[in-house]
């Protein structure tokens, strides 16, 4: 049986991805299972591979994207047990997830509850892991806590809005004027990047108690001076420099583990979903399954702004990279 992704042969804008058709599914190995997916997420990260600028990516072309995905079990290798075809699962994939067939480590596979959507599904598994582990594993923040957000109308913004609500956080987050309606919506204050100096706004609100920064560079240095003693940056990507506006990222990483060190009275740490689940990859799992729980009881719904056909990538990556997109963009694939 044939089937389509997309690919890219070369590193570049998003002309580059093209959709291919294979001429038969692949086969699972022993201990690996052939995922049918169903859906996967478009995301700004996925932009960086494409460009070749997602750093510490050593992978070579031709390559397909996609970070994540939620698909169903359509065939398992010699070995699998605790796998049913047909099961709904998930994956962080990293790359790889544009395609409607693919195979994955049975082990790396996570049950997603069979009421639950694979759009709002798929939305956990990068962008509401990345939020929720840097809410209570990094920056550890208690309830009625003060945080300030930047990006807030994207896909990580809006998870980590969502999940701060949960925890009575007073959350403020920068974002273009084209989102404030999104932010506000979803529990948290509004601040115009481009109109409005956040550090001053900070100081005059009292300053908060974690601050979540992946624009870099400067941005970050701002956000840790917007830290009330005893705060915590968590610096946790490079949008700035993703997008050809300058920047060094060795640079940003040395500031950043040198402000962590100084008797500031502050903190700052790091945080990549990848790195954090190689070292604990029992807590992604863990996460990754609260997550779902709390969508299965109402509690979080995610802004899924578009859906999106697999053949329309990249449009959608277009869209990404304009900044047009608010809260997320799913890729829909194949039909359960
Ligand atoms: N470390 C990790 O494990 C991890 C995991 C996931 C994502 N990330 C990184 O996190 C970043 C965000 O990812 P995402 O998927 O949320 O991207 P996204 O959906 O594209 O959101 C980024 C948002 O930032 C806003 N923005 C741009 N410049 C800004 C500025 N100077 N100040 C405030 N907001 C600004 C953009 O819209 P407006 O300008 O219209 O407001 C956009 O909504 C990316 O760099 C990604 O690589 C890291």
């Amino acid at each position: 049986m044939s089937y389509k992704k997309v690919i890219l042969n070369e590193f570049g804008g998003p002309e580059v991805l093209q959709v291919v058709k294979e001429a038969t599914l692949p086969e699972p190995g022993a201990g690996e299972a052939r995922i049918k997916i169903l859906a996967a997420s478009a995301t700004f990260t996925d932009t960086m591979v494409r460009k070749g600028v997602y750093y510490g990516f050593k992978e070579t072309l031709p390559l397909s994207p996609g970070y994540d995905m939620v698909g169903v079990v359509d065939k398992v290798g010699a070995g699998v047990s605790g796998l049913k075809v047909g099961q709904m699962v998930a994956d962080l994939t990293v790359w790889g997830a544009y395609t409607e067939y693919m195979i994955r480590p049975a082990d790396s596979l996570v049950p997603v509850p069979a009421e639950v959507s694979p759009t709002d599904a798929v939305s956990m598994v990068l962008s509401y892991v990345t939020a929720y582990q840097m809410l209570h594993r990094v920056a550890k923040v208690e309830r009625g806590q003060s945080i300030l957000i930047h990006g807030a109308g994207g896909a990580v913004g809006t998870a980590l809005i969502e999940l701060g609500r949960q925890l009575d956080l007073k959350m403020y987050g920068t974002a273009s004027a084209s989102k404030r309606e999104l932010v506000e919506e979803l529990g948290a204050v509004h601040i115009d990047y481009a109109k409005e100096d956040f550090v001053a706004r900070m100081q005059a609100e009292g300053k908060v108690d974690a601050a979540f920064d992946a624009i870099s560079g400067e941005n970050f240095k701002r956000s840790f001076k917007s830290l009330k003693k005893g705060g915590i940056l968590v610096p946790y990507g490079f949008y700035d420099q993703a997008m050809g506006r300058g920047g060094n990222v060795a640079i940003d990483y040395m500031s950043v583990a040198l402000w962590n060190i100084l008797p500031n009275g502050r903190k700052a740490s790091f945080y990549s979903i990848g790195d954090l689940r190689k070292k604990q990859p029992e807590w992604f799992k863990e996460d990754l399954g609260a997550l779902f729980g709390l969508l299965t009881a109402g509690k979080i719904k995610p802004a899924i702004e578009r859906r999106m056909k697999l053949e329309e990538a990249a449009q959608a990556h277009e869209l990404i990279e304009q900044a047009a997109v608010k809260g997320r963009l799913v890729l829909m694939v194949n039909k359960k």
